[in-house]
């Protein structure tokens, strides 16, 4: 069919471009639609697959016309469907695109932590700036000296779950933070009262840090918000010992999962660190996860002390922090 030629340079309103935009229109409302139903598709199929037995899954699928690995791929693309941001994506295309380079980055992920799994095994268990230990929170009070630590900071886990944690924490808090230090703990805003209420027995509350997350915001559904921030809740063993002014507001560039799955930014913990981390100090993080906290004590030439209860977790920040102290200091951790 032979297209009539545009005529150019002629009010945007001109046939060729009323229609261009008219088709567009109905292109773009049609890829969201199709978006729409993919997603309803892999809602239904999974409300299905939950309910049927064992062995009936297949022969039900085949009355819907769906083949199993179509099947499969919708289902994927509704259970990720907070990944993949689908009210963004202009055609279904895009959502396989997304969840394909997400899948490629956690292979890498996981790849890079075997590497460094295997190289921790040679790395020494302990050097002068830091050592890190396969124990809970609880069981850290039993190997820290009372009154030895000058600051904690740390970012425990926040499912309902692992809340008796801060209970755990203010234990230990109140145990080996020299009389002064303080506890920086990062929370979500979900169990702040408990929370609160739980180092508030062991401790003095001090301050609030607001730690905004750029990037991607995670739902809570369960009070029907999009979540962008972390608090820093601040408290001391007694009066505060420190002098620097330190600002209570960070904007971090998001997570970095490059040693975590919730590894936190570097640059979003140096932010605040720098400010009141002193050489000499000594820094505990009790629930290590990739190191981070780790990573920025020794930079800002303070002792490092780690403890979690995944060993895994404990080999990656090993090979990682024995990285930072050989960059630091190639020459003195050589001769360890
Ligand atoms: C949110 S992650 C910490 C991430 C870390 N801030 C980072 O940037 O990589 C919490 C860590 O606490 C550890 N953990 C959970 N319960 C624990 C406990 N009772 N004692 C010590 N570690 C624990 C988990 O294994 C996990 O590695």
């Amino acid at each position: 069919m032979k297209l009539p030629r545009p005529r150019l340079a002629r009010t945007p309103l001109d046939p060729p471009a009323a229609e261009l935009r008219r088709l567009h229109g109905e292109y773009l409302a049609l890829a969201r639609k199709t978006v729409e139903h993919a997603l309803r598709i892999g809602e239904l199929l999974c409300q299905v697959k939950r309910q049927l037995g064992h062995g009936a899954w297949l022969p039900w699928l085949a009355k819907t016309g769906i083949n199993a690995r179509s099947a499969q791929r919708f289902m994927t693309l509704w259970r990720r469907r907070r990944e993949i941001k689908s009210d963004k994506l202009s055609n279904v295309a895009d959502a396989w695109r997304v969840l394909a380079s997400a899948e490629r980055s956690a292979e890498n992920r996981e790849m890079r932590r075997h590497g460094m799994l295997e190289r921790a095994a040679q790395c020494a268990s302990a050097t002068r700036d830091f050592e890190l230990h396969h124990a809970s929170c609880r069981d850290a009070i039993a190997v820290l000296r009372p009154d030895s630590v000058d600051w904690i900071i740390t970012d425990p886990m926040y499912q309902d779950a692992d809340l008796p944690v801060h209970e755990d924490l203010a234990e230990l808090a109140a145990h080996c933070l020299k009389p002064g230090g303080s506890l920086m703990c990062m929370i979500g805003a979900l169990r702040l009262p408990e929370i609160l209420a739980m180092l508030g027995a062991k401790l003095q509350y001090h301050w609030v840090l607001f730690y905004v997350m750029d990037g991607p915001t995670s739902p809570v559904y369960a009070r029907k918000v999009f979540n962008g921030t972390r608090m820093i809740l601040w408290y001391t063993k007694g009066k505060y010992s420190g002098t620097d002014l330190l600002r209570d507001t960070i904007i971090s560039d998001g997570i970095d999962p490059r040693f975590h799955k919730w590894g936190k930014s570097i640059d979003g913990f140096r932010q605040f660190m720098r400010k009141i981390v002193h050489p000499g100090n000594v820094v505990l993080d009790p629930f290590l996860g990739g190191g981070t906290t780790g990573e920025v004590a020794l930079e800002l030439g303070a002792r490092f002390v780690g403890f979690d209860i995944d060993e895994s977790a404990i080999a990656v920040s090993r090979v990682r922090l024995n990285e930072v102290a050989a960059r630091l200091s190639p020459v003195a951790v050589a001769a360890e």
